[in-house]
């Protein structure tokens, strides 16, 4: 028997069940509180409420921690590869050798899109943002693969799953080629996940990629490091856009569109903005007065969940450094800044207060901008990765037979109800 809260409203005393996860704090289950009391919650940005139940991904902010499936984020990101992350998501478990085998192959040989479908970039301006072509592609895929959208078929919703994270990185490097002006790349099955779309992205005809298994490894860790975050607003926006039975090519073109604010994922492209509008170690004192003014944020700082330092900023702050050695780049003055505005920000009262911390963006954008890629693809390569994890969430939520269609309710603070006037009778 779940333990009781009490809840006196007036005359009113209404008994709540209290759940108890695996681990996190106690949940105060309120189905039945308008039912009972007549009332409701107000919880403006979701900062007291857990909005479903899930098994994916644990974060303990105070601590620092981040388990996806009960495994760490730091051990996955060390030793497991994205593909394997994609399947532990999707699945629950470790694949065995053979389980793997069977993903990847259908993983890969999901790659290519319709012949058709590339048509569809050339609608898009030249210089459109390559976020907004995503957005648009992603929605798209629903009209060229509709034999996999019957969401209350299980075989279906699993070949959708598998669509979304095989095309994914085929739209994305589209995607960049298109803002490039260069032609597109197809996909080749003998590469890995991450070799493939780096090859999509930087061949040309000209001159084939060369593979560089540092560079790689550092792409496979990254889409690691954003495969999953729990109930953020992307993945809340996937969940409340599916939880209406809308296909999932909808559902996660719509998490696409959340992700793009610079809030949310847009946040790397602006945290690099950032550094080089800093430019120099000397002007970090001016800027870091700015941020304490009120007149902008630091960037790649701070985070709803964590109230310490993000375990990925951890991860990423070492690919970063690997990387830059890799290019020949150990000396980016961008790199000096980031790491000199993150002392002087952890050692400031107003941060030290506000318990921020650097996340998985403040370092992303010097190590994204070095693997070749340009401000504008940071947030598409967020979103390339945090697709399984917006697949594994939705799957989650469509198997769910608690889960009802998500209608928030609202403080009503407008005019009372009044008679219409005609408009010759108005001031
Ligand atoms: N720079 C300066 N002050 C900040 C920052 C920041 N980056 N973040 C929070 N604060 C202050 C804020 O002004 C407030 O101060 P006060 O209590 O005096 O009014 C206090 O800290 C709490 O802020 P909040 O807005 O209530 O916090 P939140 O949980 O609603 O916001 C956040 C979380 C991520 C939106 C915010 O920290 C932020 O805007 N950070 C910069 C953008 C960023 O880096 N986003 C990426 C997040 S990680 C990747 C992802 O998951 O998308």
């Amino acid at each position: 028997m779940a333990d009781m809260a009490k809840m006196s409203i007036g005359a009113k005393t209404v008994e709540l069940p209290v759940l108890t996860g695996t681990d996190g704090p106690p949940v105060v289950d309120i189905r039945k509180l308008y039912a009972e009391a007549d009332v409701f919650t107000y919880d403006p940005g979701f900062t007291s409420t857990a909005s479903c139940e899930s098994k994916i991904t644990f974060i303990d902010g105070d601590a620092g921690i981040l388990l996806h499936r009960g495994y760490p984020i730091a051990q996955l990101a060390e030793q497991s590869s994205f593909l394997e992350v994609c399947y532990l998501l999707l699945n629950g478990e470790l694949p065995s050798a053979k389980e793997f085998e069977e993903f990847n192959r259908n993983i890969t040989y999901h790659t290519m899109l319709h012949e058709q479908f590339d048509r569809f970039f050339q609608g898009f301006r030249r210089d459109a943002h390559p976020m907004a072509i995503m957005v648009g592609a992603v929605g798209a895929l629903s009209a060229f693969y509709h034999d996999s959208t019957n969401v209350d078929d299980p075989v279906q919703r699993m070949i959708s799953s598998h669509r979304l994270i095989a095309k994914m990185p085929t739209i994305a490097a589209r995607a960049f080629k298109y803002f490039r002006g260069q032609p597109f790349v197809h996909p080749r099955n003998d590469l890995s996940y991450s070799e493939n779309f780096l090859r999509m992205c930087f061949s040309v005809p000209a001159e084939d990629w060369v593979p560089n298994p540092v560079l790689t490894k550092a792409m496979d860790r990254i889409f690691i490091l954003h495969a999953d975050h729990e109930q953020n607003a992307s993945t809340s926006t996937v969940r409340l856009a599916g939880s209406s039975g809308a296909n999932p090519f909808a559902c996660i073109a719509a998490g696409i569109a959340c992700l793009w604010g610079p809030s949310h994922g847009g946040a790397n492209e602006e945290a690099l903005n950032m550094l080089i509008e800093i430019g120099t170690v000397d002007r970090i004192p001016e800027y870091v007065q700015g941020v304490k003014d009120r007149r902008y944020r630091l960037m790649g700082f701070g985070h709803r969940v964590y109230k310490n330092y993000d375990p990925r900023a951890t991860v990423m702050q070492k690919t970063c450094h690997e990387v830059l050695a890799e290019v020949g780049n150990s000396d980016d003055p961008l790199l000096k800044v980031a790491m000199e505005l993150e002392k002087i920000a952890l050692s400031d009262p107003y941060f030290i207060e506000r318990k921020l911390y650097p996340n998985v963006d403040f370092y992303s954008g010097i190590t994204l901008r070095a693997l070749g890629f340009p401000p504008e693809m940071f947030t598409v390569l967020f979103a390339l990765a945090r697709t399984v994890g917006w697949i594994s969430q939705w799957k989650e939520m469509i198997e769910d037979p608690s889960q009802k269609i998500g209608r928030p309710r609202q403080i009503y603070t407008g005019a009372p109800a009044r008679d219409y006037t005609t408009i010759d009778t108005r001031d």
